[in-house]
């Protein structure tokens, strides 16, 4: 089958970042301190293009209830909280309060820290903290790769129907063919389960390092 996604050159990459609504002066603020502040792990943060992917997706899906597992310094979790309405919730699920410190600066930046509760701790314990039932209409996993099936469990059931999650980091580099680290066989073996999963439909972007999108049934 041959393949009608073109390669991205890298001029082509800049073209599409132009001609989509650009980071606003606060998101490329954080996004250089998070480069300046912390440089061998600012690789974790999203891509510019994704942060905008992440508020379209949430006004597209009307989301008032959202999740995130892994906030890091909080690029994600800014773009999600901007796509809700000002009584929508978002809560931010991270191991460290060194890294959300800078999150924290931004939502209050932002005007959106109204909108977020942070919760530190593992994710698969304090996700567990949820409601069981659907209440959920959107949800980012951008965490600890092995932990993505054990995310993966709690979210599912609270998604309710036509709720979104969006999953990073599914082509790690595109190792995914053949992966080489702990990291790259949990997020394949992860790709091949959610695959199996009855209760959602996906879709595989090939954007930064690769999102999947799945819409519970
Ligand atoms: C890593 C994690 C991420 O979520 C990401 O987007 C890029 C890299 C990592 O752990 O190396
Ligand atoms: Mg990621």
């Amino acid at each position: 089958m041959p393949t009608k996604s073109i390669p991205l050159t890298e001029d082509l990459h800049a073209y599409v970042l132009a001609h989509g609504s650009p980071p606003d002066a606060l998101a490329r603020e954080l996004i250089d301190e998070t480069v300046a502040l912390l440089p061998a792990d600012a690789e974790m943060q999203i891509a510019p293009e994704q942060a905008g992917l992440l508020t379209f997706l949430t006004r597209l899906v009307n989301a008032r209830q959202a999740v995130e597992v892994g906030t890091f310094t909080g690029l994600s979790s800014l773009a999600i909280a901007r796509g809700l309405p000002a009584d929508g919730r978002l809560t931010c699920f991270d191991i460290s309060e060194e890294y959300t410190a800078v999150a924290r600066r931004y939502w209050a930046r932002a005007g959106v820290e109204d909108r977020i509760e942070l919760r530190i701790g593992p994710a698969a314990e304090t996700l567990r903290s949820l409601p069981v039932e659907p209440h959920l209409d959107f949800a980012f996993v951008d965490a600890d790769k092995p932990g993505y099936p054990s995310y993966w469990a709690e979210l599912v059931p609270r998604m309710r129907t036509g709720g979104l999650i969006v999953v990073d980091n599914v082509l790690r580099g595109g190792r995914i063919l053949a992966p080489q680290t702990v990291a790259d066989r949990a997020i394949a073996e992860f790709n091949e389960a959610v695959l199996d999963d009855e209760r959602v439909e996906l879709v595989m972007l090939p954007i930064a390092d690769g999102l999947t999108l799945a819409r519970r049934r």
